[in-house]
């Protein structure tokens, strides 16, 4: 018998892995892919009807589906759900330009349970009545398979893929195909089982025993916020005398695959106009300080159910933040903004508390100051019909709370102009982000595009509106102007490359292994881990906001540990090499920037199958691989079980000893969970 290995396993971090293995205690999509890895038999799905051979006809289950792009809908995926003892597993072929038509693999109305629209604040506005936000949502994402999904890169080796299934599965003129068959293998191990409130009590028993059985995380990450005067970390709670306008904007995104969330108009819009501010912001606010202070707040996890501003709104109420709710004067949230039509934006509200008189009063005044920002720009500001509520955002987890005013701003009047909303075609080309050709990278980092200047409009837009809002001196206003250079380099560090010269050198060194020479992945991290996303947002905020001290690299870490509760975030930075020179300059950034937790408070109250907090856990994973291989018959195929399981029990042994030893080095290496920076 011959069983020959036609390629080699594929290149680490070469493929993409569907970790959708997101549990959830009402639904709970799940990866049970088996522990050898799954191996099916090659088929290359030409059309719907050809589905027929996987489920019923085909000779020689379980398969191994590829699919293009255009046939991974919802419809032939519930299909192969429903069949699923035939299916080994499922690998999408990822195209490199993006569909003409929309798609979106996540729900129609985002957030839908945990936003303030419920039957009790609104029967008539709850569960998307009046709006369907996202109409294009298939809610593929949230189903649960009992086989792995990946996606491949449409590249050589996926060639070699087809080329084994042209050459051996295919069947001829009805005829079946011929032993050796293609076979391939996919190798992808999710621990998690059935859902979060199961795997919590599971991980919880075994945190007595060194966590080796914990199974899954609570999705965690850090929000970054900054004000624009310094407010004094030790004292959290109520601050008498000090009243604040939030500024907001979402950090995270996803896809249905784990590897590609570019989230390029969902969040990358939004939070880089919302930096671009700040930063327009940073001189008049400390030549003219308004009187009021603007707190600028990027909430990671808010995909998941809202976990950074359910955090934030929850540390505010039990008196763990900075400020509490009582000094929140109102809030103004950036949301998708990077596909305006007719330049427009529009100012959404809530029409619910909006009822009460003295609420209504302090939304119009927003509303004006919006206005006074907009004044002379080539933007058009618009309202949505009085009785439509707030499209998903951060701002309904403080209406939760109580009835602040506050006004989202969307380039949709109802549902999302975004077509590709938390899809991986959300990207820098769907903005439109290209260059012209032979541009060296360095080159295109600096290359002004239309959509950075554009959204350098919206982001004047909301610094004025800002300064207007919070008692600043109107004739200031035109003076303060977002930079399109700013902009664009920052669409370039999250869209296209964040290993690009700039964020080098706002980084520190120890970070630089965070960057990449890809864009940005907007997933939101798991507990004890902040992302390469909010990592970057903290530091970038801080060069846009800060300023240098001159002070010795030694210094700056030393006020950086003295300043911990106070009032600075010390940080010293890379800088650049002058030129001539091969070594980096560094320098100290001095800022007001900190992280606080963006852990779901379920999690602290272990209430596991909470209504109010998400609940989202990740299952831990192993790295994932596949190949592909002949088989040359039954008996083949039972000796390949038999090497198989050979395999697996002496890579239990080994991963097993392996994960013991790897959390005693881990867990006393890890940054602890409650630093802030
Ligand atoms: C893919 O194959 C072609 C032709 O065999 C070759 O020219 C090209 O360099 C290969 N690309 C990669 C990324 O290996
Ligand atoms: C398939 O059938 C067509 C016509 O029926 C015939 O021309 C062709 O040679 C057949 N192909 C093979 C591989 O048998
Ligand atoms: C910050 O608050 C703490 C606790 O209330 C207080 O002891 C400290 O003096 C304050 N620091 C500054 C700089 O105001
Ligand atoms: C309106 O809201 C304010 C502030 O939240 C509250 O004090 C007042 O009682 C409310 N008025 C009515 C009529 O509900
Ligand atoms: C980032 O780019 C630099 C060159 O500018 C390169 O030396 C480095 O290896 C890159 N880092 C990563 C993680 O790709
Ligand atoms: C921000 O970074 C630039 C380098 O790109 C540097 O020149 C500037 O001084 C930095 N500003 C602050 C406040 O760190
Ligand atoms: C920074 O401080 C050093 C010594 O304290 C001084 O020599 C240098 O001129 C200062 N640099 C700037 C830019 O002020
Ligand atoms: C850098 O080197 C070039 C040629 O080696 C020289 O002409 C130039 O003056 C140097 N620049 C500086 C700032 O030293």
């Amino acid at each position: 018998t011959r069983d020959s290995a036609m390629t080699p396993p594929d290149a680490p971090g070469d493929r993409t892995l569907d970790r959708r293995a997101r549990l959830h205690s009402t639904c709970h999509p799940l990866i049970l892919a088996h522990l050898s890895g799954n191996v099916g038999v090659l088929h290359v799905l030409e059309s719907e009807e050809n589905l027929d051979w996987v489920l019923r006809s085909g000779l020689n289950p379980p398969y191994l589906v590829i699919l293009d792009s255009p046939l991974f809908t919802r419809s032939i995926m519930m299909k192969l759900k429903n069949g699923s003892s035939r299916v080994a597993g499922v690998a999408v072929v990822a195209p490199s330009t993006n569909p003409p038509d929309g798609v979106s693999p996540h729900t129609n109305c985002p957030n839908e349970n945990t936003g303030v629209y419920t039957e009790k604040y609104d029967p008539a506005l709850a569960h998307c009545n009046v709006t369907v936000w996202n109409p294009l949502g298939s809610g593929l994402s949230y189903e649960e398979f009992d086989f792995p999904i990946f996606s491949l890169k449409d590249d050589n080796d996926t060639k070699v893929i087809r080329q084994c299934y042209m050459d051996h599965n295919r069947a001829v003129n009805g005829s079946a195909p011929q032993h050796p068959l293609c076979a391939m293998q996919l190798l992808s191990h999710m621990s998690a089982v059935t859902d979060t409130a199961t795997c919590m009590r599971r991980s919880d028993l075994s945190a007595f025993s060194l966590s080796l059985d914990t199974v899954c995380d609570p999705l965690a990450d850090f929000n970054v916020w900054a004000s624009t005067r310094p407010l004094n970390n030790t004292a959290k709670g109520h601050k008498e005398g000090e009243s604040v306008v939030v500024a907001a904007a979402r950090l995270d995104s996803r896809s249905f695959f784990f590897d590609v969330a570019p989230g390029a108009e969902s969040s990358v819009s939004g939070f880089v106009a919302l930096l671009a501010a700040a930063h327009a912001l940073r001189s008049v606010t400390q030549e003219a300080p308004p009187p009021r202070n603007i707190l600028y707040a990027f909430f990671q996890g808010e995909t998941f159910d809202y976990i950074g501003s359910s955090r934030m709104v929850y540390d505010m109420e039990k008196k763990h933040f900075v400020v509490d709710l009582d000094n929140i004067h109102s809030l103004l949230e950036i949301g998708q903004v990077g596909l305006r039509v007719n330049s427009s934006l529009w100012l959404h509200s809530d029409p619910v508390s909006r009822k009460n008189s003295s609420v209504d009063g302090e939304v119009k005044k927003l509303l004006e100051s919006l206005r006074a920002g907009a004044a002379g720009l080539n933007v058009s500001l618009a309202e949505p019909s009085f009785s439509q509520p707030l499209p998903p955002s951060s701002f309904q987890r403080f209406l939760r709370a109580r009835p602040i005013p506050g006004v989202v701003i969307q380039d949709h009047q109802s549902s999302f102009t975004n077509r590709f909303y938390e899809s991986m075609y959300d990207n820098a080309g769907y903005l439109d982000i290209s260059y012209p050709p032979d541009l060296t990278p360095e080159q295109q980092l600096q290359f002004v595009t239309d959509t950075a200047t554009a959204l350098t409009e919206v982001a004047t837009v909301v610094a004025r509106s800002l300064y207007a809002q919070a008692g600043g001196d109107q004739a200031r206003l035109s003076s303060i102007n977002a930079d399109p250079q700013m902009v664009t380099q920052m669409l370039y560090g999250f869209l296209v490359r964040s290993n690009n010269s700039w964020f080098q050198q706002l980084v520190p060194s120890n970070l630089m292994s965070f960057l990449a020479d890809r864009p940005t992945n907007l997933y939101v991290g798991v507990l004890n881990q902040h992302s390469e996303l909010t990592m970057l947002v903290q530091h970038l905020l801080a060069n846009l906001t800060g300023t240098t001290v001159n002070i010795t690299q030694e210094n700056c870490n030393y006020q950086r540990e003295d300043e911990q509760d106070k009032m600075f975030f010390y940080v010293w930075v890379q800088g650049a090499a002058p030129p001539n020179a091969t070594e980096r300059e560094g320098f100290c950034t001095r800022s007001t920037v900190r992280l606080t937790s963006a852990l779901s408070p379920a999690f602290d109250l272990q209430e596991y199958t909470s209504k109010d907090y998400s609940t989202w856990t990740e299952s831990r994973w192993k790295s994932i691989s596949g190949r592909i291989f002949l088989v040359a018959g039954h008996e083949l195929e039972m000796l390949t079980l038999g090497v198989g399981l050979g395999v697996l029990i002496t890579s239990l042994l080994l991963t097993y000893a392996m994960s013991a030893k790897a959390d005693i080095l881990f867990s006393s290496g890890r940054e602890p969970v409650n630093a802030t920076y």
